[in-house]
């Protein structure tokens, strides 16, 4: 029988370590691949498409991408040290976040990006993505640089659903 993978709980709003900056990951070792499988189970177990290392409550720069949700092994990614190196165009959509259970709104994001990174073994690639995937890659680099996709709302919004969650919070029903 396989090893059963540990599943972490994910980290909501306004936990401070979402509002932190990554560490760089230096080393790629077998603990290193253990932590991507956990994450990708993690997020299947969530219904989430995305899920940067901050989520589960460390600050270090890895998240992992699945737009497939399962359909696709192939479309599995994984990215270290992430950096976007192109942007192309713009696409405004509805965007939603583990960190942020309910909460959705339209997010203005680049339709095409390259991005830049290094995978479990620590070698460096470079991956394009477009629209759902461009838009996964810019909303988990974002969780690494500690910015959640509610920042990019107009303050209007930002504020709204600030209070929003404020209330929810204070009812329990976070
Ligand atoms: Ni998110």
């Amino acid at each position: 029988m396989a090893k059963k993978t540990k599943i972490h709980e994910i980290v909501k709003y306004p936990d401070p370590i979402l509002s932190k900056r990554g560490e760089e990951i230096m080393v790629f070792d077998d603990e290193l691949k253990t932590l991507v499988e956990e994450m990708f189970e993690s997020m299947y177990e969530a219904h989430g498409i995305g899920l940067a290392a901050p989520q589960i409550g460390l600050s270090k720069r890895l998240t992992v991408i699945d737009v497939s949700f399962k359909k696709n092994p192939e479309e599995k990614i994984v990215l270290i040290n992430p950096e976007i190196i192109e942007r192309e165009g713009s696409l405004y959509e509805e965007e939603g976040c583990l960190s942020l259970p309910d909460i959705r709104d339209k997010v203005k994001r680049a339709a095409k990006v390259k991005v830049r990174a290094q995978n479990v073994k620590g070698e460096w690639f470079e991956i394009e993505g477009e629209e759902l995937l461009a838009r996964a890659f810019q909303h988990e680099i974002d969780h690494l640089d500690g910015i959640l996709f509610i920042e990019r709302l107009s303050r209007l919004k930002k504020d709204l659903t600030i209070r929003k969650i404020k209330k929810l919070i204070k009812n329990g029903e976070w």
